[in-house]
């Protein structure tokens, strides 16, 4: 059997799960796909990661030109992370004729539209299954399954960072700071937490499901993003009074010409199969048009989970030939695709007032001038003579719901707006 010769560029965490998978399984890889896989170079700063992993030294490489010019490495995966260098690098390996696999949301999301014309030039391939939900097979999925479908939505939890804070707010009722603190110790959450937290980790991965699944570009900065760090241990207690989870969900709609494309806090009715989604799990929930709805679970980060999706993408790459984007993958929205920044959504509402005679009047008069329906509205009595309401309302447009704020923000009777979260 010939042995198929591969390298790494980056031995960290991911980088050495794939290295794990593809040494301890290589037998077994051999014997039911009939290929035989042997990692020959792995480049990264110095050679302290392999000697850390107990890693032979000779397979270290210094040198990203010596690992292109290496003729016998058909194939490299890149778990580096970041845009540059990895960009750079990336592009000499399929300069070189060498199918990449990566697992950089980051760039896939902001570079992809430059890099697979590279890969299809040289007749190589570029393969991201590691990008979107660690181990979880979306990618493969959306590419290879339910084909004849139109996907109409995808409603995803697809950062575990997130979604192990909320959690953990949810069941121990902790302040955002206190679960941060220790996803930080869990080592979930990074010493600078602001990819994660702030949603932008989440956004890359929506651009790349939602261009695969409505088959149209679905730009990076095309997607309306707020994260988690607003939620407080007070609005998780009032979802569960109201019988909700929050969650940061990555929402894709395709209808027509028009396309929604958001990441930010939502309200999650507690018996929707996304609210059962806790820790650092990850969930992607989509309809299609005749397959109806389906969710895919999983761990959706981790050495192994991340490392099992290289590896799939490794054999997948060295079994077939690449595949490219079926749509003009520029970089742009289409033009014929009208993005929806004026969604529908359910709000919920939590203002701090003056308890005085009228305050209630006023405010549902503007949320009524607006067009915005109340649906439930309870009132908690505070300190100081003042009270907290929290409103849920219909579904409304999201910008009524701006305008609505605004004007009440400026009511004197208004001593803070605390917290605005849309509802699913
Ligand atoms: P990591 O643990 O930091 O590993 C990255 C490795 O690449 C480190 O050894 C790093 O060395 C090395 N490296 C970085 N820049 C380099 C350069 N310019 N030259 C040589 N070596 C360089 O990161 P990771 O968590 O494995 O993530 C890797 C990629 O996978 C990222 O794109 C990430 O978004 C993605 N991903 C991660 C997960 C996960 O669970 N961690 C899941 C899905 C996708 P230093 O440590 O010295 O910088
Ligand atoms: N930081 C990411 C998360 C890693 O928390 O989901 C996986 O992409």
């Amino acid at each position: 059997m010939k042995t198929h010769h591969i390298a790494i560029m980056g031995l960290g965490t991911v980088g050495g799960g794939a290295y794990d998978i593809l040494t301890q399984n290589r037998e077994h890889i051999k014997s039911t796909q009939g290929l035989d896989i042997s990692v020959k170079l792995i480049l990264d700063r110095n050679d302290e990661p392999l000697k850390k992993r107990g890693i032979p030294t000779k397979l270290f490489c210094d040198s990203v030109d010596k690992l292109a010019a290496d003729k016998d490495v058909e194939l490299v995966i890149e778990t580096m992370g970041g845009v540059e260098p990895a960009k750079t690098f990336i592009t000499k390996m399929l300069t070189a004729g060498k199918s990449v696999v990566t697992a950089n949301k980051e760039l896939l999301a902001k570079c992809w539209h430059e890099l697979e014309p590279i890969a299809k030039a040289h007749g190589c391939g570029l393969f991201f299954e590691a990008s979107c939900v660690g181990g979880v097979p979306i990618i493969r999925a959306l590419g290879e399954s339910f084909q004849g479908d139109r996907v109409k939505s995808i409603y995803g939890i697809i950062n575990g960072t997130t979604n192990y804070i909320l959690s953990k707010m949810s069941s121990e009722n902790c302040s955002y700071a206190e679960a941060l603190k220790k996803a930080q110790e869990l080592g979930y959450a990074e010493f600078d937490p602001t990819s994660d937290v702030d949603g932008y980790d989440a956004a890359y991965k929506l651009s790349i499901l939602c261009s695969l699944a409505f088959h149209t570009c679905v730009p990076y900065g095309s997607i309306f993003r707020d994260g988690i760090t607003k939620v407080t241990a007070s609005d998780i207690k009032n979802a569960h009074d109201l019988g909700y989870e929050i969650k940061l969900l990555a929402i894709g709609k395709r209808e027509g010409d028009g396309l929604e494309a958001r990441v930010h806090p939502v309200f999650v009715p507690k018996d929707h199969p996304l609210a059962s989604v806790s820790g650092a799990y990850n969930a992607v929930y989509l309809n299609g048009d005749f397959v109806g709805d389906l969710m895919f679970y999983g761990a959706g980060a981790g050495a192994h989970p991340t490392g099992s999706a290289i590896v799939s993408d490794v054999i997948k790459a060295l079994s077939g030939k690449p595949k490219y984007c079926e749509f003009e993958n520029n970089g742009k929205l289409d033009g014929s695709v009208k993005l929806i920044g004026d969604f529908v959504s359910g709000y919920y509402i939590c203002v701090t007032v003056d308890d005085k005679v009228g305050v209630l009047s006023r405010i549902s008069t503007i949320l009524g001038n607006n067009g915005v329906s109340i649906k439930a509205a309870t009132q908690v009595p505070g300190s100081d003579d003042g009270a907290t309401v929290v409103f849920l309302t219909h579904l409304a447009r999201e910008h009524a719901v701006m305008q609505s704020l605004e004007a009440i923000g400026k009511l004197a009777a208004v001593r803070s707006i605390d917290s605005m979260i849309r509802v699913l």
